[in-house]
């Protein structure tokens, strides 16, 4: 996919994932300010980039923030039209053990500085009047909930939201927002105590990933992800608005959005027993799951026994009970 002449921000790209989308998209041919609040991080990721990067420390949260990162792409290559929402950090607890502080720090980064930095692009996006490709960072613990993730599910479905919301208002100048919603090994996932053997033995030998992991739980490497970004920041995805697009290992999922399941109706209204009635008759019989699975590795195979089925269409699973398994939750 070609990107020459397009400029891209992405923020939190001092490692990890934001990193793998920078060096993605300069290689495609985009000119890209680096974000962290790493310094030392900012100077080496713009060293690592195949094409001309600048790089802007800075805590993305807050207005001041979002506003150098779009002057320093205008400064530095005279235009904005790219903008990758990937900083971020986790601060997990329970939710009877998280602090105010948690739970603020979280929302401030992810929910905030998405806001910020999307309505800073959206201006100067407006102003070029050319369109453009803003595209938010989400997560499975948004769309489905995660134990210990209060702070995080909150700020992931508010952005998957917020991401909806956003494609309405910016329809008419052709700018497209999509939320991604990326799994793979980093920092952040490498805590996952399932995966940390499994990334540990892969990072130690060389060799990818379990098929299983990468089939079954959608986890491969960061480079696994940079594909969406890049075909979501092209011209090929024109037209392409408002969605929630999963991707991780050798998995690439549309999610489906929230839509009214199951629907009576009853003249006069419902009275609670009215509701309890219908419910007993049918109307809640398909209860929505819930949370993320806990990932589970194949059995293995008895001589005569049937494979386990856990292909590519694999959803829906999850708890529609207590004690939910807690899975990728990053
Ligand atoms: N790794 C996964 O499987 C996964 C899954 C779902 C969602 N995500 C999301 O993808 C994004 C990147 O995750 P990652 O796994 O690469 O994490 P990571 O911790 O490896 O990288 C996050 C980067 O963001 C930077 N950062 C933190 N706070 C910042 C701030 N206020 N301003 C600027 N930069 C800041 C960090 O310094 C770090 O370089 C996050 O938004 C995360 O929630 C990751």
């Amino acid at each position: 996919m070609e990107l020459s002449g397009k400029v891209a921000i992405v923020t939190g790209s001092g490692r990890g994932l934001g990193l793998a989308y920078a060096k993605a998209l300069s290689a495609a041919g985009a000119s890209v300010v680096v974000n962290d609040v790493d310094r030392a991080a900012v100077d080496e990721a713009v060293a690592a980039l195949p094409g001309p990067a600048v790089g802007v420390t800075a805590a993305v949260g807050d207005s001041e923030s979002a506003d150098r990162l779009v002057a320093a792409a205008v400064e530095s290559f005279g235009r904005l039209d790219i903008l990758v929402t990937n900083a971020g950090i986790l601060r997990d607890r329970v939710l009877w053990k998280m602090t105010d502080d948690d739970f603020d720090e979280v929302i401030r980064v992810h929910l905030r500085g998405t806001f910020t930095c999307a309505r800073a692009a959206a201006v100067r996006m407006r102003e070029q009047g050319e369109g453009g490709r803003i595209i938010l960072i989400s997560s499975p613990a948004g769309q489905r909930g995660n134990f210990g993730q209060t702070n995080y599910a909150a700020a992931k479905a508010g952005i998957a939201a917020m991401a909806r919301t956003w494609a309405m208002e910016l329809a008419r100048n052709e700018i497209t927002v999509n939320a991604v919603v990326p799994v793979a090994t980093t920092a952040m996932t490498r805590t996952i105590p399932a995966f940390a053997p499994l990334i540990e033995e892969s990072e130690r030998t060389g060799e990818p990933l379990p098929a299983w992991v990468r089939r079954d739980e959608g986890l491969g490497s960061v480079d696994d992800v940079t594909g969406l970004v890049v075909f979501l920041a092209s011209g090929a995805s024109r037209g392409i608005t408002g969605q929630a697009i999963g991707v991780g290992g050798d998995r690439l999922a549309l999610w489906a959005h929230p839509r009214e399941k199951s629907v009576a109706f009853r003249d006069g209204g419902w009275s609670a027993a009215a509701i309890a009635a219908g419910w007993a008759s049918g109307f809640g019989s398909d209860l929505e799951t819930y949370g993320i699975p806990a990932p589970k590795p194949p059995v293995p195979q008895e001589q005569g026994a049937s494979a386990p089925s856990a292909g590519p269409g694999a959803q829906g699973q999850g708890s529609a009970g207590p004690g939910a398994g807690s899975g990728i939750g990053a």
